[in-house]
């Protein structure tokens, strides 16, 4: 739209906030809002802005939020954006950013972070290290290589770590343990291996940016240099769960997930998880979701899982469990038995199984 071409100018140079979500915009998103010397806001998600995210974006140095989300921008991360001191939201998810991420991407200010449903390739390397102040980072949906770095033990703020969907390998790095604040952990769908740690831990503590209410929908309130600022994050701030389905997890469950009392939601589905189910998740007494099919668990299900009131989906389907299951008081009475419990199916499945888990495991 030409208007937006022409409304950019020096008329507009007090301007610390500019939002125009979803308004049909499409074309390359004007250099001259960097002109736009106080600019701290800078909203532009769910257009069909192409090109690059802004070449001269340095110059828009006073900027603390970035949401170009939700367009077609393909480009690289721009080198110059590791200088932005006082970036604290970045969102550039579901574009079509490509290349690696930059070594040294370390912005000292950021608190969110999404770069989801993008084309970035190659390592986490140093990305992000020593951003201390860092909340969610989300980079799932791309084409990461690598293991996780170690560095990551050092973002002690850090509550909501998105991996999933990438072709990252390695352990899970034991040094996750450090995260006293972590919530959620999705590191489904990657080629991780090893045992799960014993220690993960979702603490459901309090973070540094309080979540504010509007009815069903949250906010992050930023309290900037001149104003407060709501931003609409784009995740359930307040959910709590771990998610490492779809890799290649041995060993047997640690009993000491039985501890992490606050999540809602465990998925350790289509791993090579072996051993029993530990009777220590009877005190899950949070949990909702809570799905460990597709391994080789064995021995029964523990009967004091009965105990878990707020258990709506549960899934321990092609596994070698044996035995009855549950009695059917509880939460345990209101599942269908031969969905979600399915032994019959295991049997049947059990040729199919071996040889899934011939290739995958
Ligand atoms: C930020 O980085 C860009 C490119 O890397 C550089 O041209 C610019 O001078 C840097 N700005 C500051 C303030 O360091
Ligand atoms: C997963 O990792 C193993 C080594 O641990 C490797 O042999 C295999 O090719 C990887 N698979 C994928 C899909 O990256
Ligand atoms: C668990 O993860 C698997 C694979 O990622 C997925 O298909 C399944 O729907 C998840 N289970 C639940 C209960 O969300
Ligand atoms: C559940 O937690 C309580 C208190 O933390 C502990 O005493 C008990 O042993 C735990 N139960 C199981 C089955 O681990």
């Amino acid at each position: 739209m030409d208007t937006f071409q022409m409304g950019i100018g020096a008329s507009f140079s007090m301007l610390l906030i500019l939002k125009m979500p979803r308004s049909g915009f499409s074309g390359r998103i004007p250099s001259s809002l960097c002109k736009i010397s106080f600019l701290q806001v800078l909203q532009l998600d769910g257009n069909q802005f192409t090109g690059s995210i802004l070449d001269n974006l340095y110059k828009c140095s006073y900027l603390e939020i970035l949401d170009v989300s939700d367009n077609h921008l393909s480009c690289r991360i721009p080198r110059s954006m590791g200088n932005m001191s006082s970036l604290q939201v970045l969102d550039l998810s579901r574009n079509n950013i490509f290349g690696s991420l930059p070594s040294h991407f370390n912005p000292s200010s950021l608190v969110l972070v999404y770069l989801s449903y993008n084309r970035l390739q190659g390592s986490i390397k140093n990305a992000f290290y020593g951003c201390s102040k860092l909340i969610t980072l989300d980079l799932s949906h791309n084409f990461l290589t690598g293991t996780i770095p170690e560095w990551i033990c050092s973002l002690s703020w850090l509550g909501y770590l998105f991996l999933n969907h990438n072709n990252l390998e390695g352990e899970i790095p034991k040094h996750l343990c450090n995260l006293y604040q972590l919530r959620w952990i999705e590191l489904s769908h990657n080629n991780f291996s090893g045992h799960i740690v014993p220690c993960l831990r979702c603490t459901g503590g309090s973070s540094v940016i309080d979540p504010e209410y509007e009815g069903e929908q949250q906010a992050l309130v930023f309290s900037t240099k001149w104003m407060t600022y709501s931003y609409q994050g784009n995740v359930l701030m307040l959910f709590s769960g771990i998610d490492l389905s779809h890799n290649k997890l041995s060993g047997e469950i640690p009993p000491e997930i039985g501890a992490l009392s606050m999540i809602q939601a465990l998925n350790l589905s289509h791993n090579c998880l072996i051993g029993p189910i530990p009777s220590t998740f009877s005190n899950l007494s949070e949990i909702e979701s809570l799905d460990l099919s597709c391994n080789n668990l064995d021995e029964k299900i523990p009967p004091q899982l009965t105990q878990l009131n707020s258990l709506a989906v549960f899934s321990v389907a092609h596994n070698d469990l044996f035995g009855s299951t549950p009695k059917r008081v509880a939460q345990f009475a209101t599942f269908d038995e031969s969905a979600i419990l399915s032994f019959v199916d295991c049997h049947y499945q059990r040729v199919a199984m071996q040889q899934y888990h011939h290739h995958h495991c």
